[in-house]
Order: structure tokens, then C-alpha cells, then sequence
């Protein structure tokens, strides 16, 4: 079972990245502070903030297996993974933008291996404005190695801002350039700023002919549900898939660190500690015309 081999691996041999935590406690309190600024993120105007190692830390542990659980639930259940590969070739070009510790990435090409294609004839470049090297390494590119026993035959990461003026640039070269591109859980961070709407419009202007976009994210937060159906209507995409689903989150595995530490993070919403237990997702797949 893939969904089941994916757990498995994304809760192995899991440790801490980076020198920074002092005790468990220490992690404790990073999940259970990434929790109120993700329940606050619409009033405060902002999301996490991950230039800071701690944040990332206790996204890749606690948000990270999560996310690509649920991302490779709705392309094996709900046909979106085939929509995803149609017409790709073995040397297609995958971009993400806002790729964080890159738990799309991971599903993705699960997905891609468990179709019968390699990742190896692939070129893969990810975008954010953190730098996650070190939580992507680990919880990503070393995964895809372990699941599919090969890896892409290129792989290109930027730090950007992709709403700062000077974004442009990159962007112009970098969305041209892929055949395939992901916005995973980035438009409801931009929007915390009123700045999502756009983003996806001017991606969709610089995107080449034929190749699609998949923007995806939680349904209730900052307007996605329905910006999903704005975004169906971009002029020159083609909608290709397009739907809702509430996705079970699993436990951690008895005995796993990310166990050991969301035990001791209890889940009360009296405390603006939001449980994820489970994810309601959204999602639009367009294709230039
Ligand atoms: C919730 S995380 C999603 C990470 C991963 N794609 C996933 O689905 O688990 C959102 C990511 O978007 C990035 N992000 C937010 N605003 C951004 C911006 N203006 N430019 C580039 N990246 C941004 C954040 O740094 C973060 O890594």
C-alpha cells in the first residue's frame, strides 16, 4: 500500500536536523507555538515565520508527513495523480513554488513510481523563501530515494520571495520553464497578506503552452474553496480537475520521535492549539492553452 509505505518511511530514522533543541520540552512548545500562528494566521495577517530553524523544524516534524499523506491520498483516490502525469514525458520539468520541506514532492513522485514511471529522467526545482535544505534533505529528497529507489536527474532550489518585486525575474525564467507546477499551502500564507489572488494570476500569465498548474491548499482558510473557483476561470487555463476533500490525518507510528513528541502537545482548541487530525483540502489542476 503506498499510503501505508509512505507513513512508514516519513517516520523512520527521524531525527533532529539541526543542533537547536535543547530538550523535548523545547519541542513541545515550537508545535504547540506553530499551532496558535496557524490558528491566528487570517487575523494576524501573516504565517509562519520560517527563516527561523526552530519553526521549520517543527513544521517538518509535525506538519510535513501529514500534508504528503494527504497530498497522496487525493491523487491515488481521487484521480488527481493521473490527471498529474497525463502527457508528461519521461523528461518532464517539475516546479514548486513555496516547496517548504517539500511534502508535495514526496507524494508526488510516490505516485509518479507507483505508475511505473522513473523519477530519474525528471528535473525538479523548488522555490521558497526560506531556506529548507537541511529539513528537505531529510524529509524529502532522502524519501523519494527510500520509496522509489532512484532520484530526479536534476534537482534546482531558490530562496525567493515570490511577491517582492524583484521576484519577477526568477519567476519569468523559472514558471516558462516547467512542464508541471505546484502551489501546495502557499496561497493561503500569501493571502494572509491579500496577495494569493494575484500570485496565481500572474503564474498562470507566464506559464507556456500545455503545461498545468496545481494549486492546492486548505479549503476553510483565507477564501481557498472559493478563490478555487475564480481560479477555474482564468482566462486561456483549461480546467482539468477540480475538487474537496477531508482527508484523515494517522498517528504517528508507536515508538517514532514525532510520536514521542505530539504526545506531550495536547490538542485543545481552548489553548488555540489547533489538532490536525484531520485536513479539509481544495484544489484546482488548470492547463494553458
Ligand atoms: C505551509 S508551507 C507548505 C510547504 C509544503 N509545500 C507543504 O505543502 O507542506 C508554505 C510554504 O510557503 C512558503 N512561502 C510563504 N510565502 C512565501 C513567499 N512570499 N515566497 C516564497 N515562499 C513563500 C513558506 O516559506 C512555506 O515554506
Amino acid at each position: 500500500m503506498p499510503l501505508n509505505q509512505l507513513w512508514e518511511t516519513l517516520h523512520n530514522g527521524v531525527i533532529l536536523n539541526e543542533r537547536i533543541f535543547n530538550n523535548l520540552a523545547e519541542v513541545q512548545t515550537e508545535v504547540t507555538n506553530l499551532r496558535k500562528t496557524y490558528s491566528g494566521m487570517a487575523r494576524n495577517g501573516g504565517g509562519p515565520n520560517f527563516s527561523d530553524a526552530k519553526v521549520r523544524e517543527a513544521y517538518a516534524l509535525a506538519y510535513h508527513p501529514g500534508h504528503a499523506h494527504a497530498y497522496l491520498q487525493i491523487m491515488l483516490n481521487q484521480g488527481l495523480g493521473d490527471s498529474l502525469i497525463q502527457g508528461l514525458g519521461a523528461q518532464s520539468s517539475v516546479g514548486v513554488l513555496g516547496a517548504g520541506a517539500g511534502a508535495e514532492t514526496l507524494a508526488f513522485f510516490s505516485f509518479f513510481a507507483n505508475r511505473g514511471f522513473r523519477p530519474d529522467g525528471v528535473t525538479l526545482s523548488l522555490i521558497d523563501q526560506a531556506d529548507w535544505a537541511v529539513q528537505r534533505q531529510q524529509c524529502c529528497i532522502a524519501k523519494v530515494q527510500e520509496i522509489t529507489g532512484m532520484l530526479p536527474k536534476k534537482i534546482d532550489s531558490f530562496i525567493q520571495d515570490v511577491v517582492s518585486p524583484d521576484a519577477l525575474s526568477l519567476l519569468s525564467r523559472f514558471v516558462p520553464s516547467n512542464d508541471l507546477i505546484f502551489c501546495p499551502a502557499i496561497y493561503t500564507e500569501l493571502e494572509a497578506k491579500k496577495k494569493g489572488h494575484d500570485f496565481i494570476n500572474d503564474v498562470c500569465r507566464l506559464m507556456k503552452s500545455q503545461s498545468k498548474i496545481l494549486v492546492i491548499d486548505q479549503a476553510e482558510v483565507n477564501g481557498f474553496a472559493a478563490a478555487c473557483v475564480e481560479f477555474a476561470g482564468i482566462p486561456q487555463m483549461r480546467l482539468i480537475h477540480q475538487g474537496n476533500m477531508t482527508l484523515r490525518v494517522p498517528s504517528p507510528p508507536a515508538g517514532s520521535f514525532a510520536s514521542t513528541v505530539l504526545d506531550g502537545v495536547p490538542y485543545q482548541n481552548a489553548n488555540g492549539r489547533i489538532a490536525r487530525t484531520k485536513y479539509h483540502f481544495s484544489w484546482v489542476l488548470l492547463q494553458k492553452n
